[in-house]
């Protein structure tokens, strides 16, 4: 990472100048503010569409009305495989093998399918280990998940909160709090990278310590995938699940995905809910009773592939392979790194930054707290054609992602903040 970072226009535009990813941001469309294209810093909310998903979604809709019902098999990417085209690129973007991973439904529904397969409490091992201030969505299903189960919530789920004064949770005290509740745990469910904080979790090892003790470890991803460098597979990780339409630009309500490492996916006891897309494909067809699981993660499908959805989120797993993710996520150390730069040059407003300042426990997003007036400093960015993303209480979040966003884009941002007295 430079140490030699400057707070000048032209050390911006120097940098983007040698960025050899700088073309990737030709790929999408950017929303417009005042005849030009906004600086974008909200990938982490949603991501820029990529330019190629109208042609390739007037294709699938052409093939819809060439072949209708026949388009399952004579579509030029067939209906009835669709998932199978990205499940490589996926798998790669979090680090699991082919067979882990499949996209389907939408991230909270992944989380509940997956929560009846590993968390299946009985006797003493009933409680759900998770981080304090989860995304609301993860506490709900957790809660409702220990209500369906007849446990009560406040004895059920523990709650690992930051140290007195602190914003961040360490991953010692998630870990050490593990280890003290034993073999009371059954489930520890963590959000990969937190929201609100941008503080990426050691999920290894999480995993490792919920596995000391006999217990599954499963993460909503919704803010890691495509964002940090994961290693589901070799982290021994037993679930996860997350959303398409972050980080990886799949558009709003975007299919979903999910990891079950090979151990689980190839059991057949294990329980899941199912359902006839998650039948083995040779036999599917065959309209006969008792459901036979096919390999992997797949068999956790209920229901046939929605390839409208899917769409998009081909068109930018393609993106990613063509980038690659080691590359991205180098230069997302670099262009983040020179965010925090800059936003440390910035004395006269009262904010302070809680993600963690090192690399390795973040990925691309920065939190400002604001002590005071984050919401005028909010609209004075949006009026200067900057989208950002306010979080209640007090904090404006920022995402400069690699595939689109540029060092000038880091330092028009600042500058900005400079301008408000
Ligand atoms: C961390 C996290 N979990 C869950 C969700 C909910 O996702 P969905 O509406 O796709 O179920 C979100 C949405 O932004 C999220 O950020």
């Amino acid at each position: 990472m430079p140490t030699t970072y400057e707070a000048t226009l032209e050390y911006a535009q120097g940098q983007d100048q040698t960025d050899t990813l700088y073309p990737f941001r030709e790929r999408f469309i950017f929303p417009q503010h005042e005849g030009a294209d906004v600086r974008y810093f909200c990938g982490n909310s949603l991501g820029l569409q990529p330019k190629s998903v109208s042609y390739l979604m007037e294709k699938e809709l052409r093939d819809w009305g060439k072949y209708g019902v026949e388009g399952h098999f004579r579509a030029a990417y067939p209906w009835f495989s669709y998932h199978h085209f990205f499940t490589d690129r996926l798998a790669k973007v979090v680090g699991a093998e082919k067979d882990e991973v499949v996209a389907m439904n939408t991230l909270t529904v992944n989380l509940h399918m997956l929560m009846l397969s590993f968390y299946r409490p009985h006797n003493k091992r009933y409680k759900i280990i998770m981080e304090a201030g989860a995304f609301p969505s993860d506490q709900y299903a957790v809660e409702t998940q220990v209500r369906m189960h007849g446990y009560d919530p406040e004895d059920a789920i523990i709650e690992i909160t930051p140290q007195e004064g602190a914003h961040l949770i360490e991953d010692i005290d998630i870990i050490n709090a593990i280890k003290e509740a034993g073999d009371s745990v059954a489930l520890v469910m963590i959000g990969g990278v937190n929201y609100y904080t941008g503080q990426f979790f050691d999920l290894e090892n999480i995993t490792k310590a919920a596995h000391s003790v006999g217990a599954y470890a499963g993460f909503d991803l919704a803010h890691a995938a495509g964002n940090v460098q994961l290693q589901l597979h070799s982290w021994n990780v037993d679930f996860a699940c997350w959303c398409s339409y972050k980080y990886l630009n799949s558009g709003p309500g975007g299919v979903g995905g999910a990891f079950v490492h090979e151990r689980h996916g190839n059991n057949p006891d294990l329980f899941r809910l199912a359902g006839w897309w998650g039948n083995d494909e040779k036999t599917r067809f065959k309209m006969q009773k008792g459901f036979v699981p096919q390999k992997g993660a797949a068999s956790w499908q209920m229901s046939n592939a929605p390839v409208f959805n899917m769409v998009a989120h081909n068109a930018s797993l393609d993106i990613f392979e063509k980038a690659g993710l080691p590359a991205l996520r180098e230069k997302s150390i670099q262009l983040t790194g020179y965010m925090e730069f800059l936003l440390r040059q910035i004395t006269h407003l009262p904010f302070e930054i809680i993600t963690p300042s090192e690399p390795s426990r973040r990925g691309c997003q920065l939190s400002m707290l604001f002590h005071e007036r984050g919401k005028e400093v909010f609209e004075a960015l949006t009026q200067s054609g900057i989208v950002a993303d306010w979080r209640e209480p007090n904090v404006i979040r920022i995402a400069p992602v690699p595939l689109y966003n540029t060092y000038e884009d880091c330092y028009k941002f600042y500058e900005v903040l400079t301008l408000i007295s």
